[in-house]
């Protein structure tokens, strides 16, 4: 049964007061200043080469040798399938000992938003998708509220690709030995918003530890993209009147996808 965008801000616990007119202001944050934040520097990379997909798990990678951690070198040359086929068969960091599989993530391979949350939990090692789990049922309706839906314009990832052991808080070292899967993805998707789920996300690709109260309602940027940081739903399910403040947080994205999109002239 699908549901209709009402019921989904519903489900999200958000009342009717949260729905915004177009071109209406938000109350309450502002579009702060641009807060430029360490771009990676890489070069422009070649498209991706797979067309669009819908919300599919990508298909069962046959093992291959393993990966030593000089086998991360070449990450940034990687074409879409072999980055997926390295991903399968990583064994960078103690991460792979305990995985079921490793999670790529899912979506749209031509997306306008890139959601990146924390890392797999049981769910998704066990079925290969990020966020199928409740989490995800939550992150699925706050997507839906916004008129879009995993694999259509969305891509959804993760920080790290393999479960960490009785989902604990990935590792700094973990989160190291993954980033550079997460920078090619990145480079190959070239999304036109990103948004960081969670204080994990926020330290992987924003290498920034301040609290996600202070981080919430700015405009930040990787490799010139624009970034928003907001709540996890893992989080929100715990705490359900900040589902208000990260229905907030994807207005405000909205309006920052949109404003890159269609820049205001100086003049
Ligand atoms: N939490 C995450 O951060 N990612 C998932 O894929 C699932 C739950």
């Amino acid at each position: 049964m699908s549901l209709s965008r009402e019921q989904m801000l519903v489900e999200m616990g958000i009342s009717p007061i949260w729905v915004l007119r177009e071109n209406e202001q938000p109350a309450a944050e502002s579009v702060t200043a641009p807060l430029a934040v360490a771009a990676t520097g890489q070069p422009e990379l070649a498209p991706p080469l797979l067309q669009p997909t819908a919300a599919q798990p990508a298909p069962p990678i046959a093992p291959a040798a393993p990966l030593g951690a000089s086998g991360m070198a070449d990450i940034d040359t990687l074409d879409w399938p072999e980055l997926a086929r390295r991903v399968a068969t990583c064994q960078a960091c103690p991460l792979c000992q305990q995985r079921k599989q490793a999670v790529l993530g899912v979506g749209d391979l031509h997306p306008d938003w890139l959601f990146i949350g924390e890392g797999p939990g049981a769910d998704e090692d066990a079925q290969g998708e990020p966020f199928v789990g409740q989490a995800g049922k939550l992150l699925d309706n706050m997507l839906g509220a916004l008129d879009i839906a995993r694999g259509n314009k969305v891509y959804i990832g993760n920080a790290v690709k393999c479960r960490p052991p009785g989902n604990r808080t990935p590792e700094a070292a973990e989160l190291a030995a993954c980033r550079p899967y997460l920078e090619r993805q990145i480079a190959l998707l070239k999304p036109k918003i990103i948004v960081l789920l969670g204080k994990v996300a926020v330290h992987s690709v924003l290498h920034d530890d301040k609290s996600l109260a202070s981080l919430r309602g700015k405009r930040f940027e990787y490799a010139g993209i624009p970034v928003v940081v907001t709540y996890h739903p893992a989080y929100l399910l715990r705490n359900l009147p900040d589902k208000a403040k990260a229905w907030e947080d994807l207005l405000f994205a909205r309006r920052v996808l949109r404003e890159a999109a269609s820049p205001v002239l100086p003049f």
